[in-house]
């Protein structure tokens, strides 16, 4: 017998990240010469978290009141701004006006007041079919459902046609479409977007919202800033953003954790633009209301730290320093970790940049068991093992690729 209601005896966090996780953190403290390549934190090349000093100096200059007091559902109209001017950077005289922020507890937050803002219960989301799982756990808590399309197509680009046919038979069935796309540095993968692919995005949706269907993106802009091609190429979609329909609007989830290295300081937001002011006005309304009902209001120590760095000249120039040696580790491991790939034989899937990198496998459990046998930890999910980079060093990088074939090998033989 189970005190559980109902919808909640089935909940069982599936998502074995933070478990294995957890398992990997714990053989490595007994042991430091396990390699945890698990969770998606950055960490330096001595093994401990990076972390960006210049967080640290606006932190220690926060007052008292700016760090435990409560903050306010939204957030303050400072941290707004200050979001806004780093999200659209080069676009910010244009958005500042036909958008709205709400703060969130990190791009989890963001996406949770999403899904239960444009979508009603019962309805479906559209998810690509590499995925991270928590998507399908922050549906079920609010009692909806999901479909996938394949994020590929055959060549290994980005698969409009599949995302256009899936959207088409959510819409005549369901009368509005709500999708997700994580880009760029897409997760699990590190497949980054490209101009094109962002342009077709943009006409489908507008296609579809034409007759004044409603239909909305989530952009899950979660590793946005670790994109290798920089700042003007990664924000250059948002100016596609202005073309779209009244009754088409994207939804922006920015990530503290990953950004700011903030992940346990839980700060994210939910950034929206559109031309139509009543959208905006809905917007506020209702995520002000699910934030209030669902976590209150989020961290003033996250919101204040954001404020400062971001609208803080000096602050901000010396994180942009330190962010891009940062991006510069990340791309050297990601370099290694591909050449031993090829060196080995060993097939990744598209990668470009970011926090992971992809291999399928036919039995990722069983790959994941002989690595651990190996004192090597990676995440095994659906047809693929993922291993987390950013958390290992270059060394590890260059030698991984050479025993995860081996143990692929050895298993498919079998
Ligand atoms: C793709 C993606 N989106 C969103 C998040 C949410 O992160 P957070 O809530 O810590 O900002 C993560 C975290 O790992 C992620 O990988």
């Amino acid at each position: 017998m189970t005190l559980l209601s109902k919808r909640s005896i089935v909940k069982e966090d599936k998502s074995n990240i933070i478990t294995l996780g957890a398992i990997a953190a714990e053989e490595k403290k007994k042991d430091p010469t396990v390699v945890n390549a698990t969770i998606g934190m950055l960490y330096n090349e001595e093994g401990s978290l990076l972390t960006y000093k210049s967080v640290d100096k606006a932190l220690f200059e926060l007052t008292k009141e700016e760090k435990y007091a409560y903050a306010s559902t939204p957030g303050s109209s400072a941290f707004h701004d200050a979001i806004k001017k780093w999200v659209f950077r080069n676009y910010y005289k244009e958005f500042k006006n036909i958008s709205e922020v709400m703060a969130t507890p990190g791009g989890t937050g963001a996406l949770s007041n999403c899904f239960a803002n444009y979508l009603d219960e019962g309805e479906c989301a559209l998810l690509p079919s590499y995925m991270w799982g928590n998507y399908k756990q922050i549906l079920y808590e609010n009692g909806e459902t999901f479909e996938t399309y394949t994020l590929f197509d055959e060549k290994g680009s980005f698969n409009l046609a599949n995302l256009k046919e899936k959207m088409l038979e959510i819409k005549i069935r369901q009368k509005r479409v709500l999708f997700v796309i994580n880009d760029p540095c897409h997760n699990p993968t590190g497949y980054t977007m490209t101009e094109d692919e962002w342009k077709g995005v943009i006409d489908i949706m507008n296609e579809l919202s034409n007759d004044g269907t409603p239909i909305i993106l989530v952009h899950d802009m979660a590793y946005i800033d670790y994109a290798k091609q920089g700042f003007d190429y990664t924000r250059k979609n948002m100016e596609l953003y202005k073309k779209l329909n009244d009754s088409a609007m994207v939804i922006m989830a920015f990530s503290g954790s990953k950004t700011l290295a903030l992940y346990g300081v839980r700060i994210g937001a939910q950034v929206c633009i559109s031309k139509n002011k009543e959208n905006l006005l809905d917007f506020a309304r209702a995520n002000k209301f699910s934030s209030r009902s669902k976590w209150s209001n989020t961290t003033n120590l996250g919101i204040n730290i954001i404020t400062k760095i971001f609208s803080d000249e000096d602050l901000k120039k010396s994180f942009e320093d330190e962010l891009k040696f940062a991006k510069f580790l990340l791309s050297k491991r990601a370099d290694a970790f591909l050449l031993g790939a090829k060196n080995a034989g060993l097939k990744t899937i598209p990668f470009d940049c970011g926090f992971f990198i992809t291999i399928p496998c036919q039995s990722p459990e069983r790959v994941y068991q002989a690595l651990v046998q190996k004192k090597i930890h990676v995440i095994p999910m659906g047809n693929v093992i993922r291993v987390t980079i950013s958390a290992i060093s270059l060394n590890d990088c260059e030698r991984l690729p050479k025993i995860i074939k081996d143990v692929i090998d050895d298993i498919d033989r079998k």
